[in-house]
């Protein structure tokens, strides 16, 4: 079976189970893009945009994150796009801890499929999950961190860059050291 219809079985079986937001949210969101990328871009959960079609990334932070892939040369169809949880949490607070202890897993498959080389973590919450260390965003931002035989790239949320203008140049010029480090993650790995 390709990652294609690996990754829709993944999904479709993950859509039936009992997951703690399901009952309060319009739709699963379980992620979308190309099943043989690269890079994964990982978020935190769904906003309402995004509750009501289906789809990551598709509100105003989406629309920021498109214009990031695409400021590399990238388009979404050549990246895998998810996020921590799939159901958007009441009122767009935050992920409990149960919340995440439940939701991840699905995460964590759709990895195992994907085999990314490179996992970009947008936000705070992203980068506990996959860094796990009390590490500040502000610290490491644009760094690649090996962890657990993965490489981890930790960015800011493209939303943080909505309310506070001055983090977009920051976003841009992370963006701009991917392709770079895909590269030297692919020299390691001839
Ligand atoms: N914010 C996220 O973390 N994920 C989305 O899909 C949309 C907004």
């Amino acid at each position: 079976m390709n990652k294609k219809k690996k990754l829709e079985q993944l999904n479709e079986e993950w859509a039936k189970k009992a997951l703690p937001l399901k009952s309060v949210a319009k739709n699963a969101v379980p992620g979308e893009g190309n099943p043989d990328a690269d890079i994964v871009f990982v978020g935190e959960g769904p906003g309402k945009d995004e509750d009501e079609q289906g789809r990551p990334f598709v509100g105003a932070a989406g629309k920021f994150l498109t214009e990031l892939i695409g400021s590399i040369g990238l388009s979404r169809d050549d990246v895998y796009i998810a996020n921590l949880v799939k159901h958007r949490p009441p009122g767009n607070r935050d992920p409990l801890p149960d919340e995440l202890k439940a939701y991840t897993p699905w995460l964590d498959e759709q990895i195992a499929i994907i085999e990314p080389k490179l996992i970009v973590t947008l936000g705070r919450f992203s980068m506990a999950y996959f860094l796990k260390e009390g590490l500040s965003i502000s610290q490491i931002h644009g760094q690649p961190k090996r962890k657990e035989g993965r490489v981890i790239m930790p960015m800011y949320h493209p939303a943080a860059a909505l309310y506070r203008g001055d983090l977009r140049p920051v976003l841009m010029a992370d963006f701009a050291k991917i392709l770079k480090t895909l590269q030297l993650i692919g020299q390691e790995q001839a």
